[in-house]
């Protein structure tokens, strides 16, 4: 089918207490297993970009090739501007056919994200787009995108209140101890500071980094009330092994053959995340 926006599938999975999983691609063998899987598991699914991956591709290129995918995908697909550095890439990015941006001001002071992600949510709704913003910063590395331990911070949620009422953003990236990358040692995730931002805001959470988390963290975020969550380190490293098991043998020179392997060993990783996030079997309540 086309590709759908994000904001139904969220909404109904907020309402079903599940989380739509969220994967991080890089080329057009995730993008074939990720949809193989989902189709696979009856799960609504959400494809997004990096920054990094946006340069070393371009955002016409990755939106013609989920596009392609999707129309033949039996499950609703939604393609996602992950961390959106810019209002100029939010603006080529829906050009070029995605059906969900993030803008990621984090960076900014306060004010200044709420200016820049309200700007973004105005241009998007006027289209139809539903638009996720990040207040507090997710710790971690992942490609160009870098935050170091010292200025990780917190989302306050007296904050998430007021950037949620001023910048009218369809959901929110909470930042409560997750980090992009692996992690050193077991993620200390605060579930009560998650808690009290689920009291103050109605609006969609998403939670950023669960490469590495343990499973029943994620459960657990999930129970109290993340709507989507975003993987993408994990199946890199998951493309990356398989490959290199299959280049063991020096006779095998086609990438069909070694990105089979590599795709045979993301497919384990997003089947799992699904499952975790309960969204299987979820692909037939999507109106
Ligand atoms: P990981 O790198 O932990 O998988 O996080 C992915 C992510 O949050 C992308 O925005």
């Amino acid at each position: 089918m086309p590709l759908v926006t994000s904001k139904q599938m969220m909404v109904d999975a907020q309402n079903g207490k599940y989380a739509v999983a969220a994967f991080n691609i890089e080329n057009m063998e995730m993008v074939q297993t990720v949809l193989e899987t989902a189709a696979e598991l009856q799960a609504p699914v959400m494809i997004q970009t990096t920054p990094g991956t946006v340069k070393y591709a371009g955002v016409a290129m990755l939106a013609a090739m989920v596009q392609t995918a999707a129309k033949t995908c039996p499950v609703p697909v939604a393609l996602h501007l992950d961390h959106g550095e810019s209002y100029e890439l939010a603006v080529q990015a829906l050009h070029s056919g995605y059906t969900s941006i993030m803008i990621d001001g984090s960076k900014l002071p306060f004010k200044e994200n709420i200016a820049l992600s309200k700007r973004v949510v105005d241009m998007a709704h006027a289209v139809g787009i539903p638009v996720e913003a990040e207040l507090g910063k997710v710790g971690g590395k992942e490609d160009s995108l870098e935050v170091s331990d010292k200025s990780a911070a917190f989302t306050d949620p007296g904050e998430a209140k007021e950037f949620v009422l001023q910048t009218g953003i369809d959901s929110l990236a909470v930042a409560i101890g997750t980090a992009h990358g692996f992690y050193k040692g077991e993620p200390k995730l605060d579930f009560d500071r998650l808690a009290k931002i689920r009291d103050v805001v109605e609006i969609l959470l998403v939670l950023h980094g669960a490469s590495g988390v343990p499973d029943d963290m994620v459960r657990k975020a999930v129970a109290l009330g993340i709507s989507k969550v975003n993987f993408a380190t994990e199946l890199r490293a998951a493309l990356t092994r398989g490959v290199r098991e299959a280049l063991v043998d020096q006779s095998i020179i086609d990438p069909k053959k070694f990105m089979a392997s590599g795709k045979k060993a993301v497919k384990e990783i997003v089947k799992q995340k699904i499952i975790i996030c309960g969204c299987d079997h979820k692909a037939n309540s999507y109106r």
